[in-house]
């Protein structure tokens, strides 16, 4: 059964799915892109898509030499997603239904740059980080680069209860676990933080 909560959120009894949501109202994907440092010739991957609107921005930055994973453990999204790029004529991104706290289908040191957006907090909420996180280090390269863009904890705030939100710094003392230190932090809109992240390795 679903607990359905704010817009943007939508959390399972036993595990977070957002199943479809999308933060594209009040997200400026180009400014997450630029803010992320996503370049020509990247591998990027977006890490739980939703209805891809971040991929589909970023089709441009990373050009014809680049690729984009946008995986998804939503069917619906990543079909969806599979018929915008079919109409745009896109053919630099790559849709995947897939798990993240299982596995996702990609080499090991593949990606440039990692974005998982909004979606952080409730791997956090569900126990799910060790899974996640460490198939995300398994991904990305030694010299990668590990986005994170979040909620902030701003009462009458689009996205989950506060309770769910994960500061900035405890993002980072959770994520120091699995070798990343800060590269940057920002503000992105009125209502999210971007943590700029790399691999100790
Ligand atoms: C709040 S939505 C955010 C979607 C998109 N990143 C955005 O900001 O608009 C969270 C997304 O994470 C996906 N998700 C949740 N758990 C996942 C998992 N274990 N593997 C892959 N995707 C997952 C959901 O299906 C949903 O599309």
């Amino acid at each position: 059964m679903l607990k359905l909560f704010k817009e943007g959120d939508c959390i399972s009894e036993k595990k977070h799915t957002h199943h479809g949501k999308s933060s594209s109202k009040f997200i400026d994907a180009e400014e997450v892109l630029t803010k992320s440092g996503v370049k020509e010739g990247d591998i990027f991957l977006d890490a739980g898509c939703g209805d891809g609107y971040i991929s589909l921005a970023a089709s441009k930055f990373v050009g014809e030499s680049g690729n984009i994973y946008a995986a998804d453990i939503y069917e619906d999204s990543i079909e969806s997603l599979k018929q915008e790029i079919q109409k745009q004529g896109i053919n630099n991104i790559s849709p995947l239904v897939a798990d993240i706290t299982s596995r996702i289908p990609i080499a090991n040191n593949e990606v440039d740059l990692c974005l998982m957006a909004n979606v952080f907090h409730g791997f956090v909420e569900n126990n799910e980080l060790k899974e996640s996180i460490s198939e995300i280090v398994r991904v990305l390269k030694p010299d990668g680069i590990f986005a994170l863009l979040e909620f902030k904890k701003i009462e009458n705030s689009p996205g989950p209860s506060l309770s769910v939100r994960v500061e900035p710094d405890e993002a980072l003392n959770l994520l120091k676990k699995y070798g990343f230190e800060q590269v940057n932090l920002e503000d992105v809109g009125k209502y999210h933080y971007l943590l700029l992240l790399k691999l100790n390795k």
